[in-house]
């Protein structure tokens, strides 16, 4: 089975990329199941229904949140009724929504399964107790499990990864919008990456217009952010995972900027 994770979208720039992108995405890789972060999709905060709808007619199978989940109020109309769209599982109980799926596609199954770390982000339940509760779950329904880790902290992110290791397909990180170097299939099998980076603007900083974020940091005065427009990067991985086994064969880092798509 071949999975494109793709990461963080930021804002109409970042919707611009996925765009232009997914056509490339589905030559090059054939995907089976195309999985997006969309929690900064709507502006920078949170995703509308017209913007999860726009991503799903393009070919996104399943869409995975994060900290800004509730940012556009937007979602607390359609979550309940929109089961490819997951959230952080470990939220507390009777939250909105749902922390995991299993998306169908051309008669194959992959899980999805979306946790938020508690590291320099708000105090949730434990992600790795609840990685647990889920994986035991949905391991009754397939093997292919993919878990999208949005956490701030490198050192938490790799805990979970040795924590799921040989239990799910792969173990993705987000939040940061960092692509990071660190792509490898742990010993007992799961593909893992620290972080997928972002999809959004490129000339900002984490998609924001940066000269507001570096007066913020010469200031340390309130300062309101906004996305920033310009050109585009765009950054996913690349999964393959064994049908026998639900483990991991391979995982590639993809990473595009918008003139390189246009010299191909
Ligand atoms: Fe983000
Ligand atoms: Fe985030």
């Amino acid at each position: 089975m071949k999975v494109v994770f793709i990461g963080d979208i930021v804002g109409s720039v970042g919707r611009k990329a996925v765009k232009e992108m997914m056509p490339y995405v589905r030559k090059k890789w054939r995907p089976d199941f195309i999985i997006a972060n969309g929690e900064n999709a709507a502006g920078g905060r949170g995703i509308t229904k017209q913007i999860a709808h726009d991503l799903f007619e393009q070919g996104v199978h399943g869409i995975t949140m994060g900290n800004h989940t509730w940012d556009n109020k937007d979602i607390f109309d359609f979550i309940d009724n929109e089961p490819r769209l997951v959230r952080p599982a470990n939220f507390p109980e009777g939250t909105p929504g749902r922390g995991t799926a299993v998306l169908k596609a051309d008669g194959k199954e992959l899980a999805i399964i979306n946790l938020q770390g508690r590291t320099f982000l708000p105090p949730l339940d434990c992600p790795f107790q609840k990685a647990d509760e889920l994986v035991k779950q949905v391991a009754k329904k397939t093997k292919h499990i993919l878990v999208d880790f949005h956490a701030e902290a490198t050192s938490e992110k790799i805990a979970m990864g040795w924590h799921l290791d040989g239990k799910v397909s792969a173990v993705v990180g987000t939040h940061t919008h960092v692509q990071s170097h660190d792509e490898r299939i742990l010993p007992q099998g799961t593909a893992y990456v620290t972080d997928v980076g972002m999809v959004g603007p490129r000339d900002g900083i984490l998609g924001m217009e940066r000269t507001a974020v570096l007066q913020k940091f010469k200031t340390q005065l309130p300062v309101r952010f906004q996305v920033d427009e310009g050109k585009w990067h765009f950054h996913a991985v690349y999964l393959e995972i064994n049908s026998q086994t639900g483990l991991a064969d391979r995982i590639e880092l993809i990473r595009y900027y918008e003139d390189q798509l246009l010299m191909e």
